[in-house]
């Protein structure tokens, strides 16, 4: 895969070799991103960081991994806010934006609508996210994540047992997580969800022709020993109406006591978050806060070492990045 110039649009444009790139200099990064020296090696490089559906550590943490790489970062959030609510086209607004920035970063609530954008873009676009389709750069971070976690119980991603929970009709992290892990071999899906919202058809049959194992269930039952139980929040900004939405909250639900039923000691637990704390939806209980498993928070900070990782190898300054280190002078933490 050639990084340098390259949109990253879609799962479906990595390999492993690609993906283990991605990973190498994720790990370079640890010292930048935990501020024990810094680099300036994207001085005067400018994103674009346009949000036009709602996130925090998607949004952010794009913005950081670019502050972290010396880069300036400029931010458009709310559709309501831009041209687009006068009619303008993806292609026109990104045919102008792209002028005013090195690379792109982009979410928006309609599936495909990244792509359409990137082709009228003179700078690389990466997606951070369109409709239920593809959220490429979260796989990314969950897969390293995952491998950071099996390696330290001593296993792998090839063979895992992955039990995907929730709503993975319209979850875009499940299916592109899904996707990449068909490059893996003989891994194990379990997928939990009400009827209602289980996996496309598309996401299965890669999962099938990739000589994956798998299960689809309505019911959380039985013990399972999956390595990694990946829950999910009701994406209730794609339903229809809420009413649709509330049948479904609350449906399944993962706490200390659930968990230690249905999953062994050791089974990593992660959600791309946010997690919806509502009362009635709750799928990832506070209680599970303290269980030494419980992997979300490394997700997110695994978020920023992964995505400057994608910056640096689509601007082509992945080898040179220590050529412009710093010293940090103040206070760090531990
Ligand atoms: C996810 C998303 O936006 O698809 N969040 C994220 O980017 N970390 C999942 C979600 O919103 O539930």
């Amino acid at each position: 895969m050639k990084f340098a110039g390259s949109h990253i649009l879609s799962v479906s444009q990595f390999d492993r070799e690609a993906i283990e790139r991605v990973f190498s200099i994720a790990n370079q990064m640890l010292p930048y991103a935990k501020r024990q020296k810094r680099t300036n090696v994207l001085e005067g490089a400018i994103l674009g960081n346009l949000f036009f559906e709602p996130s925090t550590r998607t949004r952010v943490s794009f913005g950081s991994a670019f502050n972290l790489l010396g880069g300036d970062v400029r931010e458009t959030t709310g559709m309501s806010n831009s041209a687009l609510a006068k009619g303008e086209s993806l292609y026109d607004t990104a045919r102008v934006l792209s002028g005013y920035s090195d690379i792109i970063a982009m979410r928006h609530p309609a599936s495909g609508s990244v792509a359409e954008f990137a082709e009228g873009s003179r700078v690389p676009v990466i997606n951070g996210g369109d409709g239920a389709n593809e959220h490429p750069t979260q796989a990314l971070l969950d897969l390293y994540t995952i491998e950071k976690e099996l390696t330290f119980h001593g296993s792998h991603i090839d063979g895992m047992h992955i039990a995907m929970i929730g709503d993975l009709k319209y979850g875009r992290t499940v299916h592109s997580l899904s996707k990449l892990l068909c490059l893996f071999k003989n891994i194990r899906f379990t997928l939990i969800s009400p009827r209602e919202l289980a996996m496309p058809q598309a996401v299965i049959d890669a999962i099938e022709n990739a000589g994956h194992r798998y299960t689809i269930t309505d019911q959380l039952e039985g013990h399972l020993d999956a390595d990694i139980c990946y829950q999910t929040r009701i994406q209730e900004e794609r339903f229809p109406s809420q009413q649709e939405a509330n049948l479904f909250r609350g449906k399944f639900r993962l706490n200390q006591d659930i968990y230690t039923k249905h999953f062994q000691s050791k089974t990593v637990i992660m959600h791309p978050l946010p997690r919806d704390s509502r009362a009635e939806a709750n799928e990832l209980d506070n209680d599970l806060n303290l269980n030494p498993n419980l992997a979300i928070f490394r997700q997110t900070d695994n978020g920023v070492l992964v995505r400057m990782a994608l910056f640096a190898l689509t601007l082509g300054v992945q080898d040179i990045i220590h050529k412009f280190d710093h010293p940090v002078h103040w206070h760090v933490r531990p």
